[in-house]
């Protein structure tokens, strides 16, 4: 047996959150969360200073500085099950805010590969939230930080668009694509289309779980993702608008600390931020 032993209810290895590895102090509260473990490097590259922190299974994490913000990033894998227990671990050792910085399939045509998505909700396709409140409960994204990722994505002159995204549990069934030799059935042949005809603008996998955790929890959280497939039109490009949406959550969290220091002891709210804002760009 390696480490010391803790409790099974809550488990943790020498001080440390025993998935992410990480414990109170290791980073910031501000947190931007890609799936990939690979696109921590691709995100420290952005950063004015950068240092790996820790990396546990699919949970890689670094610390650093991007134009004087305090800022921190951690990879959650993909899916609902492992963003749950990194956003459950992550809030156990203090981190306050949390941005996905993800890629998404676009389901309407004019939502091109490359340009990016704030999702303001996510519709719960994701199964994971379902084991912490009713399918009534919203999965929504913190108004603070979609404030912060459109002022954002305007001064960085990105192309970007704000609207509802789908969270589901699966890349394939879960997004109407055929699975092993073709296998479908109704639900998954027909969730595009229905969801198109919501207006909803993409698929991806993680924010629905992590909006509802943080509206449970109290804590802040947002979304911004780069359109790497078109599923109408049938495009794929990876890599496509990732830089972007990394530079915009980065911006986006330089944006929310100015609006957090300046309000010491006051409750977060709109008019702090747009106020910080026009601080940081003199509109
Ligand atoms: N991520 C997804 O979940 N789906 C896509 O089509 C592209 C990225």
């Amino acid at each position: 047996m390696t480490g010391q032993t803790s409790s099974a209810r809550a488990p943790t290895v020498e001080g440390k959150m025993y998935h992410i590895m990480l414990g109170p102090g290791d980073i910031p509260p501000y947190v931007l969360l890609p799936g990939d473990p690979g696109r921590i490097e691709q995100i420290m590259e952005t950063w004015d200073e950068a240092s790996e922190v820790a990396f546990h299974r699919e949970y890689r994490s670094a610390r650093g500085v991007y134009r004087g913000a305090e800022i921190a990033a951690v990879s959650t894998g993909i899916g609902g099950s492992s963003t749950a227990i990194a956003i459950e671990e992550l809030a156990r050792i203090g981190v306050h805010t949390m941005i996905r910085v993800g890629t998404t399939g676009a389901i309407q045509e004019d939502v091109k590969v490359g340009s990016l998505i704030i999702a303001s909700a996510a519709v719960r396709y994701d199964g994971a939230s379902h084991e912490y409140a009713p399918p009534e409960y919203p999965a929504s994204a913190s108004p603070e930080v979609v404030l912060a990722l459109v002022e954002a994505a305007r001064r960085l002159g990105v192309d970007y668009h704000v609207g509802v995204v789908a969270s589901t549990a699966t890349f394939h069934l879960g997004q109407s694509r055929p699975g092993y030799r073709g296998y479908e059935w109704s639900k998954s042949r027909e969730r595009i289309e229905d969801l198109r005809r919501m207006g909803v603008l993409s698929f991806e996998m993680e924010a629905a779980t992590l909006f509802t955790l943080a509206g449970l929890y109290g804590l802040r959280a947002g979304c911004v993702c780069a359109v790497i497939a078109n599923r109408i039109t049938d495009e794929f490009v990876p890599g496509a608008g990732v830089r972007e949406a990394i530079m915009v959550a980065n911006e986006a969290v330089r944006i929310l600390q100015e609006a957090d220091r300046g309000k010491a002891g006051m409750t977060h709210s709109i008019t702090d931020l747009a106020e910080a804002v026009r601080r940081l760009y003199g509109d």
